[in-house]
């Protein structure tokens, strides 16, 4: 019965290495909401404009959806776990996919996973590690 137990803890343990995965910060994950909806403002400029674009301009909101479910408006692609997490040819460049360092990267330079750059409709931001984090974890994560 005690092996049996053990056996039990030990798979258990082993599944849930796997499928729990680490914890979502509730913090964290309400900070990327915030940021992504453009209740924090963000610093972003147009690409080859000095000026700062005013904070409305610069909500993510304004152009990208984040459930996969809802109709896309056509502007910009929706931002999902799936969409972002899986290898997509993206831009006519080859299959890829995003991580949080990708999304800050396309956030700052507008450069995607592949090395493709994006449409310069999209802002360029001036974004710290720890903000696009968050956004990060909010759009890939369920609100914890
Ligand atoms: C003014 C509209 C606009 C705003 C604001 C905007 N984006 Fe975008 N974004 C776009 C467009 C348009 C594209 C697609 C560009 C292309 O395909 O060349 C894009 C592409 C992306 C992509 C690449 C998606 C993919 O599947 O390759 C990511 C990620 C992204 N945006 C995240 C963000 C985040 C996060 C913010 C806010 C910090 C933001 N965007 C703000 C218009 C916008």
């Amino acid at each position: 019965m005690r092996v049996l137990n053990r056996m039990g803890a030990v798979l258990l343990t082993a599944w849930c290495v796997t499928a729990c995965g680490p914890a979502v910060s509730p913090e964290q994950w309400r900070a990327g909401q915030r940021l992504f909806a453009g209740d924090t403002p963000l610093v972003a400029r147009m690409v080859g404009h000095h000026d700062v674009l005013p904070d409305m301009a610069t909500r993510c909101s304004n152009c990208h959806q984040t459930q996969a479910k809802a109709a896309a408006p056509g502007f910009a692609p929706t931002l999902s776990a799936s969409s972002l997490l899986t290898d997509t040819a993206r831009r006519g460049g080859p299959a890829s996919h995003f991580d949080a360092k990708a999304l800050c990267q396309v956030l700052r330079n507008g450069i995607d996973p592949a090395g493709v750059m994006v449409n310069q409709s999209m802002p360029r931001y001036e974004v710290t590690d720890a903000q696009c984090q968050s956004m990060w974890v909010f759009l890939v994560e369920r609100a914890p």
